[in-house]
């Protein structure tokens, strides 16, 4: 142990089955603002700067042990091969690393509350007393389920006591165990040797370490928790979507402190991982994932999910769907936007209605506005994309690029078979079906010539509305086949230009 350090160790007791879940997937794996219950034990302990992550692995153990591979590769996984009580899993922790010594901070893996401030409250509490053994401690208006504290007539702690074994005086008390405890482990190998069974659950408690200690006249502490909210524990799913709504609270309240507007506290939601900055405006029904950052002076919303995106100054993202998607500084997407991984959006760059995105980048003020699919694409700057354009990438076995340059003009109903490039400048006319690169300033066109067949609604559909309003507009009669032509290609006259529909 480091002089800095002010314990040697922290275990996290997380083999527990979770039975009161109901899930297939482990308890300590649930996952709440943006990380795992387990990853909020493990992010409130960091600080700590422990020498040894101990994590106590049991039931669900493949899962929890790639998962920590994932998010913390330097904890250290122990397995509890039958789950005998948190008594026993923190024996299993220390029988692994039989030469530490020094304090050692015991957590359990289902409080995902726990502040880095709490734990260090009690770290501090334990070395100022001089204790072997002290444990968090909170009063809370219902105590049920949890382990009571009881306290001598000089209020100093004798025992804990796990409701299913309380008398009805000590399911009174509403001073309750947090199931965060720091001792020496020294003391915690010696007392945990000793534990018994003899208790309701048949199962050896961590809790029963205290009493012991006690009545061998061991210095030993209960540190009651400034904030009773932090101890809290996660048992079932009503407990788990509480605690997500406490956690999202602190989140959004945190931004508000710091100058973030929400419209609507009720029905946002921000990861603990996500970054809003100052001046940023968070309209209802948004949601923030992972890594995702706004900038300040963006509006996010109304309903819209954003995961590991970045929204820069003065972007506007409006009911949309995006994930690892970049959208630069004023640029605008939505409504109805889908901006996949690899979208990157250059300043001012505007995507919008019914338009999906994937592995795109749009240059400087280039446009997307409405019903088109981006895909493997790189647009140059001030560019149009005309409406219902498909950037066609696949072939069935490769996906190929599309390269469109600067101030191009795409007309609308363009496919654009890649690989192909459409130089600097150029149009496409509408409904082209492009397979062949554009050169810069040209326009291709690629579609079948229009023909007209004259009178053909008169001949064909007469008596309809159709029939009626032809023969008034070109004065025939409605029912005549006077006048009617052969049915022919009309005369040869130049592409015309591209109509893109552009805002
Ligand atoms: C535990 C405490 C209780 C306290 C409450 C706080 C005990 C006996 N009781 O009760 O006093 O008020 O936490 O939330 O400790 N675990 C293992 N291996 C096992 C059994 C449990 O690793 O064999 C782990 C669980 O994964 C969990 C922790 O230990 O993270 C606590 O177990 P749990 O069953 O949740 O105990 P509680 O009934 O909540
Ligand atoms: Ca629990």
């Amino acid at each position: 142990m480091s002089p800095q350090q002010v314990v040697a160790a922290v275990v996290v007791l997380a083999a527990g089955q979770g039975t009161r879940m109901r899930s297939a997937t482990p308890k300590v794996l649930h996952e709440l603002g943006g990380r795992s219950m387990l990853g909020h034990v493990l992010a409130a302990t960091a600080p700590l700067e422990a020498g040894v992550t101990l994590v106590v692995v049991g039931s669900g153990r493949e899962a929890v042990e790639a998962h920590l591979a994932a998010v913390a590769p330097d904890a250290r996984p122990v397995l509890q091969a039958e789950q005998r009580g948190s008594g026993h899993a923190a024996q299993v922790a220390l029988d692994a690393v039989p030469d530490l010594e020094g304090p050692v901070l015991v957590v359990n893996g289902d409080s995902p509350l726990l502040t880095p401030a709490t734990l260090g409250a009690l770290v501090a509490a334990h070395s100022a007393a001089g204790s072997v053994f002290t444990v968090l401690t909170a009063e809370v208006g219902d105590p049920t389920g949890l382990g009571r504290i009881v306290r001598g007539a000089d209020g100093a702690p004798r025992a804990i006591v796990e409701e299913k074994d309380a008398t009805d005086e000590q399911r009174a008390i509403r001073e309750v165990n947090a199931g965060v405890y720091v001792a020496s482990a020294a003391t915690l190998r010696r007392v945990l040797a000793g534990l018994s069974t003899d208790n309701a659950q048949g199962e050896q408690y961590l809790t029963d370490a205290l009493a012991p200690l006690v009545e061998g006249g061991a210095p030993v502490a209960a540190v009651r928790a400034e904030d009773p909210v932090d101890v809290l524990g996660c048992n079932d799913q009503r407990e788990l979507a509480a605690r997500r709504r406490t956690l999202n609270d602190r989140v959004l309240d945190a931004l508000m402190v710091a100058g973030v507007t929400v419209v609507d506290p009720a029905t946002t939601w921000v990861d603990v991982t996500a970054a809003v900055l100052p001046g940023a405006r968070l309209l209802p029904g948004v949601q923030l994932h992972g890594t995702t950052t706004v900038a300040a002076g963006a509006v996010v919303g109304p309903d819209t999910t954003l995961t590991d995106c970045t929204v820069g100054e003065g972007a506007t993202v409006l009911r949309s769907h995006c994930s690892q998607a970049e959208v630069g500084p004023r640029a605008t997407v939505g409504p109805f936007s889908y901006l996949r991984p690899g979208t990157r959006l250059a300043a001012g760059a505007k995507v919008g209605a019914f338009v999906e995105t994937k592995n795109a980048v749009v240059g400087e003020g280039s446009k997307v506005p409405h019903l088109s699919y981006v895909g493997d694409a790189t647009i140059g700057r001030g560019s149009n994309i005309g409406a219902a354009t498909v950037f066609v990438n696949y072939d069935g076995v490769t996906k190929s690029h599309t390269t469109i340059g600067d101030a191009v003009r795409v007309g609308s109903d363009t496919m654009l078979v890649a690989p192909v490039t459409v130089g600097d400048g150029a149009y496409t006319a509408a409904g082209s079906v492009i397979t062949q690169d554009v050169p810069p300033g040209a326009m291709g066109v690629a579609r079948a010539r229009q023909r007209n067949v004259a009178g053909w609604v008169g001949r064909r559909r007469p008596g309809t509305a159709a029939a009626q309003a032809a023969a008034a507009a070109t004065g025939a009669a409605a029912e005549g086949t006077a006048g009617s032509r052969p049915d022919t290609d009309g005369p040869d006259r130049p592409a015309e230009p591209a109509a893109s529909h552009e805002q």
